[in-house]
């Protein structure tokens, strides 16, 4: 066999042994954490780069107003997820920093600078995709709604699979071939799909929609659907069907047949690709939030970059907090703060598609990040 045969085939043993111990691990976990039952609840910040901290300061600040005082939450600031850190740890997450989240049951997190090829920082791997992983936060929920258009979808994006799961890790063969890799597990499907439609239950949802490449992608595609396929069996009161992600990308702009969705389950890059589209229509990614949801871990983001360009300018100061807003009302919810998290969601509709008292455009011609936040505040005291 040539070197780089057996070069190659050695990395796949690897990258084979550390994903059927990470099944392992999976399989060992228990239940997901009752907050109730935490005698406080650790809420960590984490700014990150660019445009990250001003918004996620406005987090933190909501989240003291509305809870605060409540008696059964603590907040921790964790600095250090910035770009430079990373770059001088060479890790994803450095090691203090990662400890530190540990120490937390849920977490705020504003965006971090993922390297590209071209950019002066190493090519390290994404700050998000490594805290997905190292916390298990297997569902990343992204709820996207315009209400006057009929929309109202919660995407079920899986989040620690698919082609994320060694995404750093592809395999160069030699001068003329590369190689990268997808990976799907039992457990990594049936979870996602359970989460999904026990949402969907709870929630008085009644039609689910699974949304994979089986057609082509067939082995790890074809296995994700087949598994949400047998959870849905056991929710016959509850519509699924099943839809290619390229006839469901066109789908989102037919307006006849959009609003007939409600909830989806996509593989990771599918649900990262779908979600950015279906934000747009919303008003963009600025406004939208998300949930990273694990058994024992969560966080909470905007589902956007660290804009270093508006940072550069000296603009950050006029980012739009919608989007780490939005992901507050998930947080709130979560950790069972239901009540605020309704006036919150509410106070949102109301300033950014009812009243539009303020506006944010990212440059002076509009509110800062601040006093965005002071509004959202004053339309809490009101309702
Ligand atoms: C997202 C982002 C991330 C992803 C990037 C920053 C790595 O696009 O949260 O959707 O691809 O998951
Ligand atoms: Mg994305």
């Amino acid at each position: 066999m040539s070197d780089y045969i057996k070069a190659a085939t050695e990395k796949f043993e690897a990258l084979l042994r550390e994903q059927l111990a990470r099944v392992e691990r999976m399989n060992e976990q228990k239940d997901f954490v009752d907050y109730a039952k935490l005698p406080k609840i650790k809420i960590g910040i984490c700014g990150g780069d660019g445009i990250g901290p001003v918004i996620t300061k406005e987090g933190e600040r909501m989240l003291k107003y509305l809870i605060g005082d409540s008696g059964r939450v603590e907040f921790v600031e964790i600095d250090g997820l910035t770009i430079e850190n990373r770059v001088k740890a060479n890790k994803a997450i450095p090691d203090d920093v990662l400890a530190e989240l540990k120490k937390c049951d849920v977490i705020l997190k504003g965006p971090t600078t993922t390297p590209r090829k071209g950019d002066p920082w190493p090519n390290i791997e994404s700050a998000n995709v490594a805290m997905r992983k190292e916390l298990d936060l297997f569902a990343n929920v992204r709820p996207v709604k315009v209400p006057d258009q009929g929309i109202d979808w919660t995407f079920f994006r899986e989040n620690t699979e698919g082609s994320y799961a060694v995404g750093s890790k592809g395999v160069t063969v030699n001068d003329d071939l590369a190689v990268d890799f997808v990976v799907t597990t039992t457990e990594g499907c049936d979870r996602i799909a359970r989460l999904a439609y026990d949402y969907a239950k709870k929630n008085g949802k009644d039609h689910v929609s699974i949304v994979t490449k089986a057609n082509v992608v067939k082995t790890t595609d074809g296995k994700f659907l087949d598994l949400c396929q047998k959870v849905a069996k056991e929710y016959p009161e509850i519509r699924t069907d099943d839809w290619y992600i390229d006839i469901m990308t066109a789908k989102l702009v037919d307006e006849k047949r959009r609003t007939d969705f409600q909830v989806l389950i996509l593989p990771n890059l599918y649900g990262d690709i779908l979600t950015d589209e279906a934000a747009e229509f919303q008003g963009g990614v600025g406004t939208a939030g998300s949930a990273n949801i694990g058994k024992r871990y969560a966080m909470f983001e905007a589902i956007h970059g660290s804009a270093p360009r508006m940072v550069a300018e000296g603009r950050d100061k006029y980012a739009d907090p919608c989007s780490v807003l939005r992901a507050c009302v998930l947080l709130l919810s979560h950790i069972g703060f239901q009540a605020e998290a309704d006036k919150l969601e509410r106070a949102l509709d109301i300033c950014m598609f009812e009243e539009k008292k303020l506006t944010i455009t990212g440059r002076d011609t509009g509110a800062t990040c601040e006093e965005f936040g002071n509004y959202v505040m004053e339309t809490i005291e009101k309702l």
